[in-house]
């Protein structure tokens, strides 16, 4: 019986995601060291679930019109951050897909009538929102199957909410024990200055967001979010934590939660969050 094993809110800014970062110990600022302790944590709790695939919507995969679920056999590259060269550079990555929960999750897509493309294809690139948490500390040894599902800026809420339910329903077909990782941060009101914080309100707001998250009230959190996104202007207007609760909400499961830890990163929120 396939089923939702566990859920992942994860961080994926440069800052905390290079090899300096998550293997040396060096911290540009003493601030970021509570989210990179928490994303250990949070690679030590994934491999204690030990899932068999993992879907990951990064919001830095981004497409315009329709909804891409990477479907390739094998995910192998290097990869140098298009806008962090200097931090995130020359990584070699080498996991393997799953092309058939690839393939049932865009045939739900396409079933209801969305636009949706399938990828399988060695040259598809993949962006750091989805290597760099996955290498450096989700699932450091490369074994677990990852299917990266993109953000796509034509979808509403509603719409990225309605793919979050489709990844489940084919993970139940499938007979997957899977896990979803939505990799981006909460809010995400950008300035320079890699240490800067979000402001006081925008903090309590990411924190209401969490204790709804972790206190299993889903359905009001998702009734929230439309309003919580517009306000601390999430990142990707909250299309990954919406694609989230989508699958939370199909599971019908209630979740045990670990909050990791919350940090800053250039005026934006950063959740480490597991539920299992
Ligand atoms: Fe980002």
């Amino acid at each position: 019986m396939g089923e939702l094993i566990a859920v992942y809110l994860t961080v994926h800014t440069p800052r905390y995601c290079t090899y300096e970062t998550a293997f040396a110990g060096k911290l540009a600022h003493p601030d970021f060291r509570a989210v990179r302790d928490g994303l250990v944590e949070q690679g030590r709790q994934l491999a204690g679930v030990q899932p068999d695939a993992i879907v990951i919507n990064s919001c830095h995969l981004v497409a315009t019109f329709p909804t891409v679920v990477d479907g390739t056999p094998r995910h192998r590259g290097i990869l140098t951050a298009q806008e962090a060269p200097e931090l995130i550079h020359g990584v070699e990555y080498d996991f393997p897909g799953d092309y058939e929960l690839a393939s049932a999750i865009i045939d739900r897509g396409r079933a209801a009538g969305h636009v949706c493309t399938l990828a399988a294809d060695v040259h598809y690139p993949l962006d750091y929102g989805t290597v760099m948490p996955l290498v450096c500390y989700l699932d450091r040894t490369q074994r677990i199957p990852v299917v990266p599902v993109s953000v796509t800026l034509a979808n509403d809420l509603e719409e990225c909410f309605t793919w979050g339910q489709y990844v489940v329903r084919a993970v139940r077909e499938r007979r997957r024990r899977a896990a979803f990782v939505a990799s981006g941060s909460v809010s995400h009101k950008l300035v320079r200055g890699p240490e800067r914080w979000p402001s006081p309100e925008d903090q309590e707001l990411d924190h209401r967001f969490a204790r709804m998250l972790a206190d299993g009230e889903y359905e009001k959190l998702w009734a929230w979010l439309p309003e919580y996104a517009e306000t601390v202007e999430a990142e990707m207007g909250g299309r990954h934590l919406a694609m989230m609760l989508g699958a939370i909400l199909e599971s019908g499961r209630r979740f045990a939660a670990a909050l990791h830890a919350y940090g800053p990163s250039s005026g934006s929120g950063n959740y480490v969050i597991s539920l299992s």
